[in-house]
């Protein structure tokens, strides 16, 4: 019986039964999803989920449970899929990871991850070349945009702050700069390297949400006069919450005057690299010491994956490294197939393998397509809400992100966020369409990020006629 249970789920050929079973309840959910039926998002409440959950924990049918998960998922393939900036993977990304699962070669060390490993060589070397980068240049993979803005500025912080913290932990006041806009992971990043709040020297936006880089050279002064040593300043491209893209050649330039690390968090629209019409988005980010893109946001892949590139490759290999002579500690030549020396991770995804076969199966034009049609259709929809009374946007979009408010006659800011707060729920709540919120300048907008490839102009007219439909009637004042 013990045998059974320890060995009998391996059997090939249930593995093969219910795998075809699986792959069919799929096809069948990505058809209706695509097509935009059923809601984009069941939603229930938490304590709900949990009970229904709690209880089915005992139900033997396998089945069930596919049918169940998928009844009771966010449908990011879904036309109406508007929400976070999740893509929905590609198909052939999403096998590739099945086979990555099902074959657990964990990549820390060469033998454990040989074919993951040169694919992922292969991937970045490629992702470095678009950036404009040289030969020199390395990228590794890891786990998620967090993960890899954290390793990137710990390898800024190896290469460019004074003394050895690595190794004899941290002395002076360190800082780093970065648009108040960007991402809070860099924030967090920096507070998990010991910075403290005074270390995020957050540079007011313009505008266009983009970085006020006008005000670098004064804030880096008035840092230094208190003691603090700035070593990195990160660009954003673009910002989540309106998807504004900072002046990276501006940034370059500063960071090049100050001898400061260039960080770019592109993990959204990194991938504009890609894009004839829309690669003037990123321009200077050849520049960059490090970049990061995101694999499962504007790149199609399954979450989650992340892409970390260096200028000069021979740094990433310093960013955990113990000894000053990094490169050849353990062997006469440059290692990058022992990727856990350059990863937080130890044991990681296999994910190279869903980037590879996307690329060789589709070549890179599938992404400067996507990228395009995505950004695009944000413009569009910019027109459409720019066209209808009452209705204001945060900033022209520049990417695939598009934030929007009303704003009913004669209601003030508190009772326009209360509306649109309430517009916000009920769709949540009616499951039609998935959008999200976001907070600027203390106003409250509805955001919407352009991720899947069969939402149309139609179905944001559509969206914008159901707003309306439900815009509430906010409560009176006491
Ligand atoms: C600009 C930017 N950086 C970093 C992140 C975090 O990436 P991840 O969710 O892959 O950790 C996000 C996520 O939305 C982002 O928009």
């Amino acid at each position: 019986m013990a045998k059974d249970l320890v060995q009998k789920p391996y059997d090939p050929e249930e593995f093969r039964e219910l795998g075809h079973k699986l792959i069919d309840q799929l096809s069948l959910y990505m058809a209706e999803a695509q097509r935009g039926e059923g809601p984009v998002l069941p939603f229930t409440p938490p304590s709900e989920m949990l009970d229904f959950w709690k209880g089915f924990l005992h139900s033997d049918s396998r089945e069930i449970l596919f049918a169940e998960t998928l009844k009771q998922t966010t449908r990011v393939h879904h036309p109406r899929y508007m929400g976070h900036q999740v893509a929905p993977p590609l198909p052939l990304g999403a096998l590739m990871a099945l086979l990555g699962a099902s074959l657990n070669n964990g990549m820390a060390v060469y033998e454990m991850g040989m074919a993951p490993t040169a694919m992922e060589r292969v991937v970045t070397d490629w992702l470095c070349r678009k950036l404009g980068y040289g030969t020199s240049s390395r990228g590794i993979l890891t786990s998620g945009g967090s993960l890899a803005n954290l390793t990137a500025l710990l390898t800024a912080r190896r290469n460019k702050a004074p003394g050895d913290i690595w190794n004899n932990g941290q002395q002076g006041k360190l800082a780093i700069l970065v648009s108040e806009a960007a991402h809070y992971c860099v924030d967090r990043a920096a507070r998990i390297m010991g910075l403290g709040e005074a270390g995020v020297l957050k540079v007011p936006v313009q505008e266009d949400f983009s970085m006020d880089t006008s005000k670098l050279p004064g804030m880096y002064e008035a840092a230094r006069q208190k003691g603090l040593s700035p070593f990195a300043i990160v660009g954003s491209a673009p910002c989540t919450a309106t998807g504004s893209y900072d002046n990276l050649e501006a940034i370059a330039d500063f960071a090049k005057e100050k001898d400061l690390w260039f960080h770019v968090d592109g993990a959204h629209g990194g991938p504009a690299v890609l894009s004839e019409k829309f690669g003037h988005l990123v321009k200077g980010i050849a520049q960059a010491d490090s970049v990061v893109i995101d694999g499962h946001k504007m790149m199609g892949m399954p979450v989650i994956t992340t892409a970390l590139l260096y200028r000069e490759g021979a740094l990433s290999y310093t960013t955990f490294s113990q000894e000053a002579d990094y490169l050849l500690t353990d062997t006469p030549e440059e290692d990058w197939y022992n990727g856990a020396k350059r990863t937080f991770e130890c044991t990681k995804l296999t994910s190279s393998l869903s980037w590879y076969a996307v690329l060789s199966h589709y070549g890179e034009t599938i992404f400067e397509d996507y990228l395009n049609r995505q950004y695009e259709l944000a413009r569009t929809f910019a027109d459409l809400i720019r066209k209808r009374p009452h209705w204001e946007l945060a900033c022209e979009p520049q990417s695939n992100i598009v934030c929007f408010r009303y704003t009913p006659p004669g209601a003030d800011a508190t009772t326009c966020n209360q509306v649109n707060g309430l517009m916000r729920q009920r769709l949540l709540e009616e499951g039609r369409y998935y959008i999200v919120q976001t907070r600027l300048k203390g106003l409250l907008y509805l955001r919407t990020s352009l991720m899947s490839p069969f939402t149309t102009s139609g179905d944001l007219k559509e969206l914008m006629r159901y707003l309306e439909e439900l815009t509430p009637t906010p409560t009176p004042k006491r």
